[in-house]
């Protein structure tokens, strides 16, 4: 998969360079080139925000660097066609389903506003070669679309094939499609067996594969409704089982 990154701080990525992204971007498997939106000004100061039309707090970011960045990273009639993700409190809610969708693309531009967010033009413009979502990580505002890029490009690469190895696989999961939809991971453990006077869970040393799974699903139950009640008041009943609402 090939991710851009276009911001006036490139600098904010370096995490992407260690640990499992490191490590997909060395294979290969993924192909991260950074932008700084100032290298497409053209005064003496680099300005990329100006003041909001309509009056108000705080600046706005200018169409004309986002303009020519677009061009410049993505080209006139891309093949094939990138998906522009622009981050913004204003955005849908990204959650997982987003991600698996998204870890399905092969080509993934984010665009990262500063201040009060781009001219509006901006993302009108890019629709008219490549589909647009705006996404947001959270009911909370950051100080840009820095580290909301940094959140979604990681949530996404976990799940390109290669990326995790088998003892890391993503289906066990919370909020994993299929068998973890709307629910949390209960909690895990490792040795020793006993740690300051406190026991892992017999069930989990029996070696009873069906009696884990059980033990399991009925701790992300019963952790879901301590902590995401709304989750659960939401999913269908069919995705529970008799056993499931004894929980
Ligand atoms: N930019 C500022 N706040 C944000 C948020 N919550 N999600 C995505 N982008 C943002």
């Amino acid at each position: 998969m090939r991710i851009d990154i276009i911001t006036i701080f490139p600098d904010y990525f370096t995490p992407l360079e260690l640990s499992l992204i490191g490590k997909a971007r060395k294979s290969g498997i993924l192909d991260i080139r950074l932008h700084d939106l100032r290298s497409w000004t053209h005064d003496r100061h680099h300005t990329v925000d100006d003041t909001p039309y309509g009056g108000g707090p705080g600046m706005v970011m200018k169409p004309q660097p986002w303009g020519e960045a677009l061009d410049a990273v993505v080209g006139a009639a891309p093949d094939p066609v990138p998906r522009l993700i622009l981050p913004t409190p204003s955005g849908v809610p990204f959650t997982q389903r987003h991600a698996a969708r998204l870890a399905g693309e092969p080509w993934l531009v984010f665009a990262c506003g500063r201040y009060e967010g781009i001219d509006s033009r901006v993302a009108v413009d890019a629709a008219r070669r490549m589909p647009v979502e705006e996404l947001s990580i959270g009911d909370y505002v950051l100080a840009g679309g820095e580290s909301a890029t940094l959140v979604m490009v990681e949530t996404v690469s976990r799940l390109l094939p290669g990326v995790l190895g088998n003892t890391e696989s993503a289906e066990q999961d919370s909020f994993a499609p299929g068998v973890m939809d709307d629910l949390v991971e209960g909690p895990v453990y490792t040795k020793p067996a006993e740690w300051r006077g406190q026991e892992v869970p017999p069930v989990l040393l029996s070696g009873h594969h069906g009696a884990v799974d059980r033990w399991r699903r009925d701790e992300a139950l019963r952790r879901t409704a301590r902590n995401r009640p709304e989750l659960l008041r939401r999913m269908a009943p069919d995705r529970l089982d008799r056993r499931d609402r004894e929980v």
